[in-house]
């Protein structure tokens, strides 16, 4: 094989899978036709994906195949039922069999609809995720959990379903336009700070080529993101406990996303803000160093992302909002903190009074800056 190529293999007994990733994969059919059980093939895609990668997909997949093309219209909005069972319809139309395999091709939208399509076509057929954003490659496309949101709520409705592979081609990272590949790094960035200090010490050093899109540090980092993820989810799949680690600064980003409306603030750039929000409160509670909070702003600067919340957004609202967040549970907010850097710990004691002074600070800076 002429590319360079990393392997991560996330182990899960029968349900164990590998992650290529590396340039010009799409180029490397055999990665993909190893994971084939049938002659069918459905790719879902999107309106602004497929233009670009799926002519790599199908000459990948060969002659031979029968393959169904899905494209669905680009957007957040249409992580939706409706759009699940056009999908459903569409196979059903084409008289997929048992033996199908999907295949994923776009970022964390396509993978979440199209995985739970997969889960749900005759009970469960074949998956492939080969992600184009670098969010879906350090993140969605590997630990198995699809969804499609709700009104009333995101990612309500879902299944666990892990694929047969993940086909990382890291070249498709060139058109990702440069807001999207910054929220990707929010992601990257929430590795080293949750379970790796050597890592969140080397993306120090690796930032500038991380944001001028080097080939050999986005691979690198992604392989190091993607053994990380795995590491967890192999430790805990259905996020019993350890893998809500996952979500540090999620639950301040949610209630920003939510606050702002979908789509005028990214998931990663709210993530950002969320993950320094609890660096000021793992800080204020004396188990991380205070300087910490100038080494993580810096780096999300570096990365091209928001430090503070949204001017107007007040405490109150913080709170309100954090309320109905999933991760409260019998009552009680449970939040991702920091006992160090590289290591994160679940919370249910943060008083009311310990977030309305961090969101105070918060409002403060926000105020200050402006
Ligand atoms: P996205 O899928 O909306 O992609 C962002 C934008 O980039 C879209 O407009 C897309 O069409 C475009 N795009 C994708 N690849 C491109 C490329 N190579 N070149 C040019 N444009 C490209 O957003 P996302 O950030 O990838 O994913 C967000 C979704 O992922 C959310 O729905 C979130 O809930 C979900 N998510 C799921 C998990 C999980 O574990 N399943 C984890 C994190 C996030
Ligand atoms: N993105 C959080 C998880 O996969 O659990």
């Amino acid at each position: 094989m002429s590319v360079i190529m990393h392997t991560v293999h996330v182990d899960l007994a029968e349900r164990s899978y590998p992650v290529y990733i590396g340039r010009d994969l799409l180029a490397e059919p055999q990665l993909l036709l190893q994971h084939l059980r049938g002659r069918e093939v459905a790719i879902v895609s999107n309106t602004t994906v497929a233009p670009l990668y799926m002519p790599r997909l199908r000459a990948a997949l060969g002659e031979g195949r029968r393959v169904t093309e899905i494209i669905l219209p680009d957007g957040e909005q249409h992580k939706t039922l409706a759009t699940l069972e056009h999908i459903l319809e569409c196979l059903l139309a084409d008289r997929h069999s048992r033996s199908t395999t999907l295949i994923a091709l776009g970022g964390g939208v396509v993978g979440d609809v199209a995985g739970f399509a997969a889960a749900c076509y005759q009970r469960g057929v074949d998956f492939i995720q080969v992600p184009t954003t670098l969010l879906a490659q350090v993140d969605s496309s590997v630990g198995g959990k699809t969804a499609v949101n709700h009104v009333l709520g995101k990612n309500m409705i879902g299944a666990f379903h892990q694929p047969q592979a993940v086909l990382i081609d890291t070249n498709s990272l060139h058109t990702l336009p440069a807001r999207e590949l910054s929220a990707g790094l929010a992601e990257v960035i929430k590795y080293g700070l949750i379970c790796d200090a050597d890592f969140y010490l080397w993306l120090q050093q690796v930032m500038p080529r991380l944001i001028g899109r080097d080939d050999s540090a986005l691979a690198e980092a992604i392989e190091r993101s993607c053994a990380l993820k795995a590491a967890v989810v192999a430790a805990d799949e259905r996020e019993g406990g350890l893998r809500a680690i996952l979500n540090l600064g999620h639950t301040f980003g949610h209630a920003i996303e939510t606050a702002q409306g979908y789509g005028s603030w990214l998931h990663g750039e709210a993530v950002a803000v969320g993950m320094l929000l609890a660096v000021h409160l793992s800080a204020a509670r004396g188990w991380v160093d205070p300087c910490e909070i100038d080494v993580l702003s810096s780096l999300l600067r570096q990365a091209q992302l928001p430090l503070d919340i949204p001017a107007g957004m007040s405490p109150k609202l913080f709170l309100d909002l954090m309320g109905r967040d999933k991760k409260v549970v019998d009552g009680r907010l449970r939040l991702v903190l920091l006992r160090s850097i590289g290591e994160a710990c679940l919370v249910d004691d943060v008083s009311a009074s310990e977030l309305e002074g961090l969101l105070q600070g918060a409002v403060a800076r926000v105020k200050s800056a402006g």
